[in-house]
């Protein structure tokens, strides 16, 4: 059955739980009449509002857009806007035809416009994943003329309107360090905007939001829309509340200092804007989402491989380190059941602090005097993979690379080159720099035999003066780099397709859905203290699954918070995620070695629930009580119960917590006692939780 239908000029979307529906008016143009729950009877879905503006135009106007394409009329933010060589600036695109087509996962509706003057052909392409309740939009604007050279100055990849007076919308917002805080505000009169303007998904803001008519949305029961972009470099999405009390969300590729230019018969293809509804609150939308990423998202072949438990030196050495150093650390990890050993910066060139050698990839000498594959082999000898950090897209000045090419960096000519942690960023356009960044790769993965990279990027892109590319495609230089990060991702996959990659950006400088198809697993943030991180997981859980929440374990105090947490609660903290270990466990005592090897045992039994299971959020870190995630395997037979209390405990020493998603006609063992699942989600389970960090992990299994 398709899941799209088109009867009197209607198209219906529709998916396991959701409708979406738009319609064709009489002067060729789409309005948008439907989102939300699924409706069953097609022919009983007329508009909220009038298709028409009720305003002041002689000619008719779109009151719901489906579409905003720059019309020389429109004082409301444009999905698509034009110039052409001649100077006109307008398009009056009329509905030309529709082609419906399935795949395996989805069934792909394409809707061509056509202008009325010029040869101009744009694709709103919709893809629905009928079993997923995703939907994905994105546009291909073709030029199809044969002499006219045509600018784009807006070309985000989608509006979704809603006819509603009031609604909050909730993104994450942060910083380095201090990512994903979750933020929830009304919309009101005017545009909200969120965007990265850094050529990374960046720090400050991640590509995704909800919208619910509440500002205090549930897990369980609200009514929530969400989207997402999928784009790794400078993205935006504006929050319009327009008049007529009309709220509109435009989102795709940023058009700071960005435009296109299709000369005759060029094409550009927009990233995905994919979005849901959930009628089940936040925790449904996050299911779904999860679910997305984990089955759709994911490089194919990696899609359900079990991640296995990294140790990364970079917590432990920062730029102190030697072989026999890691030779010892890679022992203790081997020792305590660490199936990864990742080798961080500062294996290369000469590289002792962050100030040099980036670019040169080659094994610093002074570090291995007889080379790497020493330690390679002594770690894969310990029954253990072996991974390391590169930064490939970037230069230090003090590297033999700038000695040599020094025009390989973006810049303006006769302009200072900005330097951010003393390094500047390889013009990816260029072939060359292409080639190279290649080669190295090539180097790492093959000859090295690594099974993982860690693949960094630790300053935005800035002064992005690209001389090599014509005029007219200088502006271009935003999107042209991330499309070849992508590339060389690719490039990597292609060399050892099961190769783990860990994306990274200064911690979560680059989590997003567009790097996802390309990486297994993201560095959350470079914030370890094991309280911030239950917010910071808790932002990111919203809208990506665990497997993707790189969380690993450091020593306390804190090196970045000082902040002193006890070895079970950082343990139980990472355990929540996908989790890892940075600690300098050579200093660590009989005690902890021994607590470290039961957990990971631990975690071994319950990394697959966590990994693939469904995650429902039983108390969030902002409700300033107990915390409390449970994760269900599919066939709800296994469930692990995390708890952490962050607040200094009180008399009320018992806490009792009601679980999720189980089976109400199943029975568990929990805390050696039997319980029926109807018990457990209705009347709950008592849990004593004493001091500030006090925390658990409770399994439980169906009998
Ligand atoms: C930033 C990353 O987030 C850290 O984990 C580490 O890899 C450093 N870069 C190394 O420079």
């Amino acid at each position: 059955m398709s899941s799209v239908s088109y009867i009197d000029n209607i198209f219906y979307l529709t998916t396991k739980s959701l409708s979406y529906i738009f319609g064709i008016n009489q002067n060729k143009k789409l309005y948008h009449l439907y989102f939300g729950d699924k409706i069953l009877e097609k022919k009983n879905i007329s508009p909220a509002v009038n298709a028409d503006y009720l305003g002041y135009y002689n000619n008719s106007k779109i009151f719901l857009p489906e579409i905003v394409i720059y019309d020389g009329d429109e004082i409301f933010e444009n999905t698509v806007k034009f110039s052409f060589q001649s100077g006109d600036r307008i398009v009056e695109y009329q509905f030309d035809k529709y082609e419906i087509s399935e795949t395996e996962n989805y069934t792909l509706l394409k809707i061509f416009l056509k202008d009325t003057l010029y040869n101009l052909t744009l694709i709103l392409n919709y893809k629905i994943y009928f079993d997923y309740d995703i939907i994905s939009r994105y546009i291909e604007i073709i030029n199809s003329t044969n002499d006219n050279f045509i600018k784009i100055e807006n070309f985000f990849s989608g509006v979704l309107s809603f006819p509603v007076r009031n609604m909050f919308v909730g993104y994450l917002h942060g910083k380095w360090g201090h990512e994903a805080n979750l933020i929830i505000e009304k919309i009101n009169y005017g545009e909200k905007v969120i965007q990265s303007r850094t050529g990374n998904s960046s720090h400050f803001f991640n590509p995704s939001f909800f919208l619910s008519d509440t500002a205090s949305p549930n897990e369980d029961n609200s009514s929530i829309f969400f989207g997402q972009i999928f784009w790794n470099g400078n993205w935006k999405f504006v929050f319009e509340k327009r008049f007529y009390d009309i709220i509109t969300v435009t989102g795709g590729i940023n058009n700071f200092d960005t435009e296109i230019h299709l000369n005759p018969s060029d094409k550009f293809c927009t990233p995905e804007f994919i979005f849901g509804y959930s009628d089940k609150g936040l925790g449904k939308m996050s299911r779904t989402l999860h679910d997305f990423y984990r089955d759709i998202i994911f490089p194919v072949n990696q899609q359900s491989i079990v991640r296995p438990i990294v140790y990364n030196n970079w917590e432990a050495c920062m730029f102190d380190f030697d072989e026999r150093k890691l030779r010892k650390l890679a022992e203790t990890a081997g020792n305590i059941g660490i199936e990864l050993f990742v080798l961080d910066d500062g294996w290369f060139g000469n590289r002792n602090d962050d100030t040099s050698s980036l670019g040169d990839w080659f094994v610093n000498k002074k570090r291995f005097p007889s080379g790497l594959k020493k330690l390679i082999s002594y770690v894969k000898n310990k029954g253990m993979k072996f991974g390391l950090w590169i930064e490939p897209e970037m230069i230090n000045p003090d590297s033999e690379l700038y000695k040599n090419h020094s025009d390989w960096c973006y810049n303006f000519e006769n302009r200072e080159r900005t330097l951010m942690r003393n390094q500047l960023v390889l013009n990816l356009t260029k072939q060359e720099v292409n080639e190279y960044i290649k080669s190295v790769l090539k180097n790492i993965v093959m000859n090295y035999d690594v099974d993982y990279i860690k693949w960094d990027m630790n300053r935005n892109l800035s002064r992005l003066g690209a001389d090599n590319l014509d005029d007219a495609y200088k502006k271009e230089v935003w999107i042209k780099h991330t499309e070849a990060v992508y590339e060389l991702l690719k490039y990597v996959r292609s060399l050892k397709p099961d190769i783990l990659i860990e994306g990274c950006s200064g911690g979560g400088g680059r989590f997003n859905g567009g790097i996802l198809r390309f990486v297994d697993q993201i560095w959350t943030s470079d914030n370890t203290d094991a309280e911030a991180r239950q917010f910071i997981q808790y932002g990111i859980s919203l809208f990506y699954p665990a497997v993707t929440i790189s969380s690993h374990v450091s020593d306390s105090p804190n090196g970045l918070t000082g902040n002193n947490i006890n070895l079970e609660f950082r343990f139980n903290t990472s355990m929540a995620a996908n989790f890892g270990i940075e600690a300098n466990i050579d200093n660590w005592n009989k005690e902890n070695i021994d607590f470290a090897k039961k957990k990971i045992l631990e975690y071994k039994n319950i990394r697959d629930i966590i990994f693939y299971g469904d995650m429902y959020r039983i108390n969030s870190p902002y409700s300033n009580d107990v915390i409390s995630v449970i994760y269900v395997n599919k066939t709800k037979t296994n469930a692990v119960l995390f708890l952490f209390q962050l607040n200094p405990g009180d008399t009320d020493r018992i806490k009792i917590v009601k679980l999720k998603g189980l089976d109400e006609k199943k029975y568990y063992k929990v805390n050696g006692e039997k319980k029926s699942g109807e018990s457990l989600m209705k009347s709950g389970i008592q849990v004593k939780l004493q001091k500030k960090y006090d925390s658990r992990v409770i399994i439980i299994n169906s009998l």
